[in-house]
């Protein structure tokens, strides 16, 4: 089957083919000018429209992107934490929403008394909720089982997520985020060895929560010596609320992303960038949680690869659209159009390692492609409304919008 994109007002596309990744101060190196693209078999066939296709879309006044990509999700959990929101924008200190019960601890508790089908039903529901608004892969992490069978249950259960969902999923093992009731951080983290080749059946990263609340350098040191000696990716939640100092311990054992930065210290900054390790940002959960913003610009002109994400998750960022993240990237940190555009395409495949299969609209890579109903300039500019018209994944229409419907003719 052929399918021609016809008369786009834009197409994003990157300087050159095979690029693994595109360090952001090099970001205005994209095109983002009118054209069309054939896709045939579901890969990307020629970058130019054919008359000799079946199906025909007419991308006319409309912006033809890569299919977004979320690195960083919670997905699956169990409900929702409403009720601990209002109390932190009421202003309840954190101790109490702890007491009360609010937290990490809550979601684990929600997670283990509800039932497979039911976990599976609303990460599926928030799943498509993504489709609709152009995201096309994301990523998965346990997290809230915080005990071993908890955490593999949580790992089967994004395993069979892929199964119900039209989006291609990876599979992060954050097997130490909370402290479970019993163990300290080292013992912890002696079981967390333990489960490791039960977890590693399931996943391509292991990640860890570095915080004066959480896990320490020592255990991410740990953490990055199980990653690398078992040959996955290590990732990690770092600098969120508190200056650690993660990111020398991270870069030794060469992560594949930091994650939050918010309170990165300035030394950091330039290591950080001038690695191939992604500085992954997430206004979504800053803003959320009125959280302190992390130095992107800083980070860009020191030649990071920046990436924006959802982190979406029931307690500090329940977030799932990838076009509000970019809203929010965008004023908060100060980022062009094509900063933000690179975030959540190609540098975010970095991220999950999947920048040789897609990321990016270039010859046989995977047609996951998302058609704007506007120029991308508007993603950011109009914040909080949704300019997804339609979603491919893999070269098919998994989603159009009623109103654009027209735009694909079969013929
Ligand atoms: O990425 N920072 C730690 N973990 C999550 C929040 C988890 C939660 O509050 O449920 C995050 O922000
Ligand atoms: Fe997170």
């Amino acid at each position: 089957m052929t399918t021609s994109f016809d008369n786009a007002a834009q197409v994003l596309t990157p300087p050159e083919p095979g690029l693994r990744y595109l360090r952001s101060d090099r970001a205005n190196e994209l095109a983002l000018e009118p054209g069309g693209i054939t896709v045939e078999h579901g890969r990307i066939a020629a970058l130019e429209p054919t008359t000799d296709a079946n199906i025909h879309v007419d991308a006319g006044g409309c912006a033809l992107l890569p299919g977004f990509v979320d690195c960083h999700t919670h997905l699956p959990f169990a409900g929702w934490r409403a009720g601990e929101y209002e109390m932190k924008v009421t202003g309840v200190p954190y101790e109490e929403i702890s007491r009360a019960g609010g937290g990490i601890r809550s979601s684990a508790r929600a997670l283990r008394e509800t039932a497979d089908e039911t976990v599976l039903a609303q990460a599926q529901e928030l799943a498509d909720e993504m489709l609709r608004s152009g995201t096309t892969t994301f990523e998965c992490k346990s997290g809230y089982g915080l005990s071993t069978a908890g955490e593999l249950r949580a790992l089967q259960l994004a395993t069979e997520l892929q199964g119900i969902v039209s989006q291609n999923t990876t599979r992060t093992a954050l097997l130490a985020h909370a402290v479970p009731d019993g163990y300290t951080t080292t013992t912890w983290m002696d079981e967390v060895e333990k489960m490791l080749p039960e977890a590693l059946e399931h996943v391509s990263a292991l990640d860890i929560f570095v915080e004066s609340i959480a896990f320490g350098l020592d255990d991410l040191d740990r953490m990055g010596a199980l990653a690398e000696s078992n040959g996955v990716n290590l990732r990690a939640h770092v600098e969120q609320f508190t200056t650690m100092r993660s990111v020398p311990v991270a870069l030794k054992h060469n992560a594949r992303s930091l994650d939050h930065l918010s309170t990165i210290h300035p030394d950091d900054i330039g290591p950080l960038a001038q690695s191939e390790c992604a500085a992954v940002l997430l206004p979504g959960a800053e803003f959320m949680g009125a959280e302190s913003t992390a130095p992107a610009r800083e980070l860009i002109d020191a030649g990071a690869i920046m990436v924006l994400a959802t982190d979406a998750n029931p307690g500090t960022s329940p977030i799932f659209s990838m076009p509000l993240t970019v809203g929010l990237g965008v004023r908060r940190y100060g980022l062009s159009t094509r900063e933000a555009l690179l975030a959540i395409t190609l540098n975010a495949a970095y991220v999950l390692d999947l920048q040789n299969d897609l990321g990016s609209i270039e010859l046989d890579k995977r047609a996951d492609l998302v058609l704007l109903d506007c120029p991308a300039e508007q993603v950011a500019y109009r914040l909080g409304r949704n300019p997804v018209a339609a979603t491919f994944v893999g070269g098919e229409a998994a989603y159009v919008r009623p109103d654009a419907a027209w735009r694909i003719m079969e013929r």
